[in-house]
């Protein structure tokens, strides 16, 4: 029997997308909204917007009240210890950068950056830059057979000069969660910070920071079914005090002169400027609509797919999984077949999947391979998508093969 997501219906642009032709299977890239967030994001601009933090009227008064409320949310989502543990960034790239600069003051010449060799360019070129402005050396872990960080070397590597160990909590390529609960433990006993890419991982499953135990984590909110332009940075609260502010103006300072001034701690000395007032918002009625799902139900809808998903992938003569992929995508090549030209065939059927390097060059390179296609899913999608996406991948082998 074909898989029926039951939130489908949720997510208007679903029904839009398959009346073009579209199947959307790209949620990895971004996802599609749900109606709730349409809702939330029309209201607001329906019934007066004002600036936040800043004026008595009413209109400032309601929408600050509803700013801070989406931060109470986003605690609740992560189970941070509490709202002023979360940041709000413009994304997950943008709280990276906020990070390799807060931390900078604490990098010595020879000091050590340890990441993984499955980054996302966003987890990879902030720290890469931060090691060359420092003078520190930026440790890459490699990965085993299966794509996980490798432990084994990952004892050997780090060490008593790792200073920040910066990692993805499920890769954006080889959708494999990481080995988190034992890596991180590694880098705190040296007294290194730990700081984790959630942009992934986040939209699978809760997440629970007081039990992951990393100092930092990041996440976009377009992932997540969310807006676009806004993003959370969760830091422990002593982790948040040893972050130097990076960005200055309105929002994050407390007492101005001409030579001096004085900053707010986080989160707002971290928010400067006009924040993304209405991506904010809609991300707590994202978070408001996704909590009123069943979870379980969520996770073994996800499970069901990506099970689907592999078994026709595997089944098709030629094609070559990209490590083990355990939820949410995968991402493949097809032997002898170059993934521009697959993708070509692909997207002029109507489908709607990724191709290249997904933003992780040094894997693809470390892989030895130029590209590959990514399928990914999100929750609306169901077993029919797959049907089509198959059914055009076997035209498209026919053609090129
Ligand atoms: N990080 C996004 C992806 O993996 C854009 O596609």
């Amino acid at each position: 029997m074909a898989l029926i997501s039951p939130w489908r219906s949720d997510f208007p642009a679903l029904a839009i997308l398959e009346a073009q032709g579209q199947t959307y299977l790209d949620s990895a890239a971004t996802s599609q909204k749900p109606q709730a967030l349409i809702d939330a994001l029309t209201g607001y601009y329906t019934s007066g917007t004002a600036n936040v933090h800043r004026a008595q009227h009413q209109a400032a008064e309601r929408t600050t009240r509803a700013f801070e409320k989406a931060r109470v949310k986003v605690a609740h989502w992560l189970n941070a210890r509490s709202p002023t543990e979360i940041v709000f960034t413009h994304g997950a790239t943008e709280a990276l950068n906020l990070l390799a600069y807060g931390l900078e003051h604490l990098l010595q010449p020879d000091d050590e950056i340890v990441v993984s060799a499955l980054e996302h360019h966003a987890n990879l070129l902030p720290w890469q830059q931060l090691a060359r402005r420092r003078g520190a050396r930026l440790v890459v872990l490699p990965l085993d057979a299966d794509g996980l960080i490798d432990l084994h070397s990952a004892t050997e590597l780090i060490g008593p000069r790792t200073r920040l160990l910066a990692v993805s909590q499920l890769s954006n390529v080889l959708g494999a969660w990481q080995p988190l609960a034992q890596l991180l433990p590694l880098a705190k006993t040296q007294g290194a910070l730990t700081i984790v890419d959630g942009a992934q991982g986040v939209v699978h499953g809760r997440h629970d920071m007081q039990a992951l135990a990393c100092d930092f984590y990041v996440f976009s909110s377009h992932k997540l079914y969310g807006p676009e332009g806004v993003g959370a940075l969760y830091g422990r609260g002593e982790s948040l005090l040893k972050l130097d502010h990076w960005q200055y103006g309105g929002e994050m300072v407390r007492v101005a002169d001409f030579q001096s001034a004085e900053f707010h701690a986080a989160p707002l000395g971290f928010e400067a400027g006009t924040p993304p007032i209405g991506a904010v918002i809609g991300l707590g009625a994202t978070l408001d609509y996704l909590s009123r799902l069943d979870a379980t139900s969520v996770a073994a809808h996800e499970h069901k797919l990506h099970e689907q998903l592999l078994t026709g992938l595997v089944a098709r003569p030629g094609v070559q999984l990209l490590g083990q992929p355990q939820t949410a995508l995968a991402s493949f090549t097809v032997n002898g077949i170059h993934h521009g030209d697959l993708a070509h065939l692909l997207t002029e059927q109507g489908i709607a999947v990724r191709s290249g390097s997904h933003c992780a060059q040094p894997l693809m390179k470390t892989l030895g391979i130029e590209g590959a296609i990514r399928v990914s899913l999100g929750l609306y999608n169901d077993g029919d998508d797959l049907q089509r996406f198959f059914t055009a991948l076997d035209r498209a082998l026919e053609l090129l093969l």
